[in-house]
């Protein structure tokens, strides 16, 4: 896992996360954000951002600031196994060196699973986003 560029790890998220290309709604990740690469044989097989984000449910849990978000977690199907989870952990460790006291993350139900074997909790409850599916909210918090 190495820090990368945006343009490094927009190609991998895309095809990932949106094969058929945007939806409506989807926002750009800010400039500030960091994004970690994996990868094999000098080939981006998977990518993850994360950065500086208001935590607005504040009726669901509040959190201990600053917040950061996790996003566009993706590994290419035929590299699965493995990537996702160190993935995280440099996201959470990028996080963590600048200053975050948690991460949170929209996390797609099916994924679940990586987040809680990474000690992540789930908060909240499921909720549907048009044309991607069930998610539930997840958080990582080791500030007070
Ligand atoms: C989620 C994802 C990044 C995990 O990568 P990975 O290298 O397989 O991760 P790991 O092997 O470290 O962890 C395996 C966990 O990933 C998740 N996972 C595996 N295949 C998946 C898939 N096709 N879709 C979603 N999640 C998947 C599961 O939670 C799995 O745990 P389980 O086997 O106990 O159910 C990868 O599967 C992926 O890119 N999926 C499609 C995009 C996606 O759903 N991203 C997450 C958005 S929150």
């Amino acid at each position: 896992m190495r820090p990368a560029s945006i343009d490094e790890v927009r190609p991998v998220q895309q095809a990932v996360l949106r094969p058929a290309g945007p939806l409506a709604g989807d926002q750009p990740h800010p400039p500030d954000w960091l994004h970690f690469a994996a990868e094999i044989n000098g080939e981006v097989v998977g990518a993850c951002s994360v950065g500086p984000s208001d935590w607005v449910h504040l009726d669901v849990c509040v959190l201990p600031t600053p917040t950061w978000q996790l996003r566009s977690m993706s590994v290419l199907a035929q590299y699965r196994g493995g990537v996702g989870r160190q993935l995280l952990i440099a996201a959470v460790s990028g996080a963590q060196a600048a200053g975050a006291n948690c991460v949170w993350a929209n996390a797609r139900v099916p994924a679940l699973n990586l987040y809680l074997r990474g000690g992540w909790t789930i908060v909240g409850q499921p909720w549907d986003k048009p044309g991607v599916g069930p998610h539930r909210y997840v958080v990582l918090r080791w500030g007070t």
